[in-house]
């Protein structure tokens, strides 16, 4: 499986791949998480903005950078139908809200960018007493994508098969840490071989006395992005929506906020190769509007990094994991999903 446009590599930017695809997103409704000024979600507003979208609707934790964004948006793209939803992805509450929200102003959402994402090194729960990282970048974007559900068929129905998409945007760091389902809170239960951490990791990769470590935390939610996106692909063939995880590459943004001296110099030292924001949001409009991934032929060809197709840990491409975790976060939302 290829994209249509292999030159495309880590310096290019969403603009230009917006541009490029711009017939691909005239008309869209799009649904982007985790906006915010300087942020991966605002480069992807303004790049799909520019190209007439019939709705953009920016859902995120903080009104007030939420509305910063839209203004912005609308500043460069007049003629754009810009909606600011509020979602905090860590309470359940707040995303039944959202959801509802977005049902009353819409029928349909053809795109949904599940890009909001935090990264924190010390324990912190969820509204329900999960743990922050796997309850807001995967539990949450779990329950909005299935609250969403009725609407992406609705837009399959409308725009033929592959043209609907969700696209649920991971990270390199999805390697450090399979889904621990014997200890998916990180309080220190045992698990077996298959759900710890690859062997070698540096010192500061090992849980606490109390059983946590935020790096592996964060690894384990972003494997489970990626587990999801196996799931949805392999279920939702028949309803002519595709879903692809994204790695956007190492961008100095908000994310590494609450990292500390030493976070920041681990952060540091993962990449060589630094983008701005415009560049870390192009392998998400590849995954969103290439039109030549409208199926996904192979299971594992699901994750792109660098415009590109990529590789991914094996742990987060494998089957009977993805069908795992989909149980196990419906008992954490406390709703089941017939896809
Ligand atoms: N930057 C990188 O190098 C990098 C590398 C790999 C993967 N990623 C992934 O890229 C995505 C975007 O991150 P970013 O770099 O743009 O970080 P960012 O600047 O921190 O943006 C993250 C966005 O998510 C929002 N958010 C955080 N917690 C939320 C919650 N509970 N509910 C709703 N929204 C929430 C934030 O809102 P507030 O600002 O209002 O809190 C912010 O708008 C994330 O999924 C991240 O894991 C980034």
């Amino acid at each position: 499986m290829a994209t249509s446009h292999p030159e495309y590599n880590e310096k290019t930017s969403a603009t230009d791949v917006a541009s490029a695809f711009a017939s691909q997103i005239h008309n869209k409704i799009v649904v982007i998480t985790g906006v915010g000024p300087n942020s991966l979600g605002e480069a992807l507003a303004l790049a799909i903005g520019g190209q007439k979208p019939s709705k953009l609707i920016l859902a995120s934790r903080t009104e007030a950078k939420l509305l910063e964004v839209a203004e912005k948006v609308q500043k460069l793209s007049p003629n754009v139908s810009v909606e600011a939803v509020v979602l905090n992805l860590a309470s359940q509450k707040s995303v039944h809200t959202a959801a509802s929200k977005i049902q009353s102003l819409v029928d349909r959402v053809d795109t949904l960018i599940n890009n909001a994402g935090m990264m924190v090194l010390d324990r912190q729960t969820t509204e329900e007493g999960i743990e922050v990282q796997f309850g807001t970048n995967h539990i949450g974007h779990f329950l909005f994508t299935n609250l969403l559900m009725p609407q992406l068929k609705n837009a399959a129905k409308v725009s033929g098969p592959g043209l609907t998409r969700i696209i649920n945007v991971t990270s390199a760091g999805h390697r450090l840490s399979p889904i621990r389902f014997h200890d998916y809170n990180f309080e220190g239960k045992k698990v077996p071989i298959e759900e710890r951490p690859p062997e070698g990791l540096p010192p500061m990769f090992s849980p606490s006395a109390e059983g946590y470590n935020g790096w592996l935390a964060y690894g384990q939610s972003k494997a489970a992005n990626i587990l999801f996106t196996v799931y949805l692909s392999q279920h939702l063939a028949n309803s002519g929506i595709v879903s692809y995880s994204v790695h956007p590459g190492s961008i100095w943004t908000g994310l590494s906020r609450d990292l500390d001296d030493a976070g920041y110099e681990t952060i540091s030292k993962t990449s060589n190769v630094w983008k701005n924001a415009d560049q870390g949001a192009a392998t998400m409009l590849v995954a969103a509007y290439d039109p030549a991934l409208a199926a996904v032929s192979d299971p594992s060809a699901i994750y792109l990094s660098d415009c590109q197709f990529a590789k991914t840990a094996p742990h987060a491409v494998n089957a009977d994991s993805a069908e795992r975790l989909f149980r196990l976060s419906e008992e954490l939302v406390g709703i089941k999903f017939a896809l």
